[in-house]
């Protein structure tokens, strides 16, 4: 397949935008702060820190450079990097991946709408702030409801990716990210105001490291990978329609810092309220969904309009959030169609939106009809969440950072961090970036991934 006429973002900022749209999204505020409670608080967050800085940004760099060489999807990328060879199975591997996560990611996106409906008709901002964490029991474990979201929220991620990338993209990532930073600001003085909240805070900024186990650092791993999009596909897509004058450095950096600050946010935003509410930080999955209710129905007891408007916009901004994320994910699986089998988007969207809903609709009854069903323990919904992060997610950005440390040229590889050299910073990281995609990322991966087997 020709990489001529490929469409492309229109600056170095579109890009940024849209891998941050990406990368910030319910992994942030959903996810993130459920792993921190599941895993100890303040230690969850040193090890995610430690994870997110010396093997996410590395992994990231990686990703984006194939794609940008390669300007092609996951498995036409690695069959021109490297014809005739066992690579371009990853672009197998990327497909499923990105099936499974957007399977259960648009679970969670149903969620969020549902609670946008909810919002609008005054039911959360006006409820009684102790019941109000039934409200996502009673909702989540029943069928025809949250099937329905479930089905609008993928319904909405698939007629977005077959709009394109541009349109689709940049028309959504602009607006409503910095929106939803300001809301999370003021969530956090809210809740860090509530009766009990210090406890919370304390939890946040009191690391007790005897709690970090291996499956600690395998889940700060995952959740690093999980939140900035890494290992597959994802950022390898988008980074083929980057423009080669660009920085993928800064480009990783951007991505980096604008999503660990997201995710540090929400935990302050959440876990005080956590501890105001009495909510167990170990709930899993439902926690940021219990708490968000009790958050705003204390708010409408001191200040109705307030609270309904600040819900309202809220969910907006978290419903957008989890879109540009979403379509990033179904965004690799339909270049591969595309690519592969020549086929029109919109054909590649209705054949993947068979399987995504065979494998999505038992993700949503986990929290209800197949609660009890379990295979190793846990219920479709979390062995999906398990499987891809800590799973596939991770053995792919392992894949991608041998690929560039041991099996692309060395002189490629500095071309394409450096853009042929032109670029200072990045020539003068390239040494020590480079020992360490080779010599420090895989063995860290290798480590904390078979650690977590043993
Ligand atoms: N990074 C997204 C989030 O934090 O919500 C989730 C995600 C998007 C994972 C795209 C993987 C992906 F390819």
């Amino acid at each position: 397949m020709s990489s001529s006429g490929r469409e492309q973002f229109g600056s170095s900022l579109t890009y940024i935008m849209a891998m941050a749209g990406s990368a910030i999204g319910l992994g942030n505020i959903w996810r993130f702060p459920y792993m921190v409670g599941e895993h100890g608080g303040g230690a969850f967050i040193i090890a995610y820190i430690i994870c997110g800085l010396f093997l996410a940004v590395p992994c990231f760099i990686c990703e984006a450079m194939i794609g940008r060489r390669g300007r092609r999807d996951v498995y036409g990328s690695f069959e021109h990097l490297a014809p005739g060879t066992k690579w371009k199975w990853m672009g197998g591997v990327s497909v499923l991946a990105s099936f499974i996560i957007v399977s259960f990611y648009c679970v969670v996106g149903g969620w969020s709408l549902d609670f946008l409906v909810r919002s609008l008709s005054g039911h959360l901002s006006q409820g009684d702030p102790e019941a109000a964490a039934g409200v996502f029991q009673r909702m989540a474990s029943g069928t025809i409801e949250p099937i329905s979201m479930y089905v609008a929220f993928l319904l909405a991620t698939a007629i977005i990716v077959v709009g394109g990338v541009k349109k689709g993209i940049e028309r959504f990532t602009k607006i409503t990210t910095p929106l939803l930073f300001f809301l999370m600001v003021a969530m956090v003085i809210y809740s860090v105001s509530l009766p009990g909240a210090m406890a919370g805070v304390k939890y946040l900024l009191q690391p007790d490291i005897s709690k970090l186990d291996a499956s600690g650092w395998a889940c700060a791993l995952g959740q690093a990978f999980f939140s900035m999009s890494l290992g597959m596909g994802t950022v390898l897509v988008y980074s083929s329609f980057m423009k080669k004058e660009d920085s993928i450095l800064k480009g990783g950096l951007w991505t980096a810092v604008s999503d660990t600050v997201f995710a540090i946010i929400a935990g302050f935003a959440i876990m005080p309220a956590v501890f105001s509410a009495g909510i167990e930080p170990t709930a899993g999955p439902s926690l940021v969904y219990e708490t968000l209710p009790y958050i705003f129905a204390k708010m409408g007891a001191e200040a109705p309009v307030l609270s309904f408007v600040m819900t309202v916009v809220f969910f907006l901004a978290i419903l957008s959030a989890a879109l540009t994320s979403s379509i990033s994910m179904l965004e690799v699986c339909i270049e591969h169609a595309v690519h592969r089998f020549g086929c029109k988007r919109w054909t590649a969207a209705v054949v993947f939106l068979i399987p995504i809903l065979a494998l999505g609709v038992p993700c949503v009854l986990s929290f209800g009809g197949l609660s009890g069903f379990k295979i190793f323990g846990l219920t479709v919904f979390d062995l999906c969440d398990y499987l891809s992060s800590n799973v596939l997610m991770t053995l792919g950005a392992l894949a991608f950072a041998l690929f560039v440390g041991w099996y692309m040229k060395k002189d490629d590889v500095r071309d394409e961090l450096t853009n042929g050299g032109t670029l200072g910073l990045s020539g003068k990281a390239f040494k020590p970036l480079y020992f360490f995609i080779r010599w420090v990322v895989p063995p860290a991966i290798i480590i904390i991934f078979v650690s977590t087997l043993v």
